[in-house]
């Protein structure tokens, strides 16, 4: 595997884009938004740096980094020849579909096409292909360059063969990837959105404020961030997105998504990238440790 196209280059896509780009893979970022693109490699670039200032990394490996990256508003150009696709754009089962459509006719035969979805299934993803063995999950963490993990989700015919390439590939990316099975939520957000979704209920009854429970969860269960500041840094539309598709795919009420995060991302307060979630972002917090916020 040498050339890798990544689609999507907001909160997930500049992120698996560094991620391979540092491991001298040649990268494709593809978004339809020229903005996106151009903002995504500002953030790669103020990522590298702050590894460079760190001593992670030389200001040699930064540069080479950024030169592995070319980017694209036009998805047919941006496919050409490439081994593996990850596709990273919205949450939104429909784009998605539409997305694979499309690049089961225009990519080679030969191309793994992986989503970065966080709940919608791989199954009805890879229908929507004629190559349903080399459709698969490749779930990332936010921020990839930083989290671990991979899941690596299977749908219901991912050949081994498939599943194991990504597993070995992950690894190279210096990532600990573990195999699921596709199920809504898969395993990561299945445990994680409702505990998030419980927190938002938690908030609008008013027990606590925000930072109350957060602290509760992460000096009582030490979690290194709390559930609101974490649903702040994931994106609102995205976690109301996963519990929906939770809610649907289960038919069980105990993923509906709380009306506060509802009306949150109806009034287009979505978090970190908007400025504005359960927290101010306003003044850059986002940089600050959370001890820090709690003092302000
Ligand atoms: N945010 C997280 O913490 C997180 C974690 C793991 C997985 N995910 C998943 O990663 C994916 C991306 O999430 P995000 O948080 O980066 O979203 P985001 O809103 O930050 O970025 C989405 C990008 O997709 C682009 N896009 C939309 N339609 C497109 C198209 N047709 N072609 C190319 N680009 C298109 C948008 O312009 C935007 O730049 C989603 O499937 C999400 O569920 C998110």
């Amino acid at each position: 595997m040498k050339n890798i196209t990544i689609i999507g280059a907001g909160t997930m896509g500049n992120g698996i884009a560094h991620a391979f780009a540092q491991k001298n893979f040649n990268v494709n970022l593809v978004d339809i938004s020229q903005n996106a693109l151009e903002q995504a490699m500002k953030t790669i670039e103020k990522n590298l740096d702050r590894m460079v200032s760190k001593e992670k990394i030389t200001i040699n490996d930064k540069e080479k980094t950024l030169n592995n990256i070319s980017l694209n508003t036009n998805l047919n150009k941006g496919t050409q020849d490439v081994d593996l696709v990850v596709e990273a754009a919205t949450e939104n089962i429909d784009l998605k579909l539409k997305i694979f459509k499309q690049l089961d006719e225009i990519c080679s035969s030969k191309t793994i096409l992986a989503t970065n979805t966080s709940s919608i299934s791989i199954t009805d993803i890879a229908s929507v292909t004629n190559r349903s063995d080399k459709v698969i999950g490749m779930h990332f963490m936010n921020p990839v360059p930083i989290m671990k993990l991979v899941e690596v989700i299977r749908g219901k015919e991912t050949s081994d063969k498939v599943t194991n390439t990504i597993m070995k590939l992950s690894q190279e990316l210096d990532k600990i990837p573990v195999e699921v099975n596709d199920a809504p939520g898969f395993v990561a957000n299945r445990i994680l959105m409702p505990m998030i979704n419980e927190a938002i209920h938690t908030l609008h009854e008013d027990i606590s404020s925000v930072e109350g429970i957060d602290t509760v969860m992460m000096l009582g269960m030490s979690h290194p961030m709390g559930p609101l500041h974490l649903a702040d840094f994931i994106g609102l539309d995205v976690c109301l997105s996963i519990l929906e598709v939770m809610h649907e795919g289960f038919n069980d009420v105990k993923y509906m998504p709380s009306p506060l995060l509802r009306s949150m991302v109806e009034s287009g307060n979505l978090g970190v990238k908007t400025g504005k979630g359960f927290y101010d972002y306003s003044e850059g917090i986002r940089n600050k440790k959370v001890s820090e916020i709690f003092k302000k």
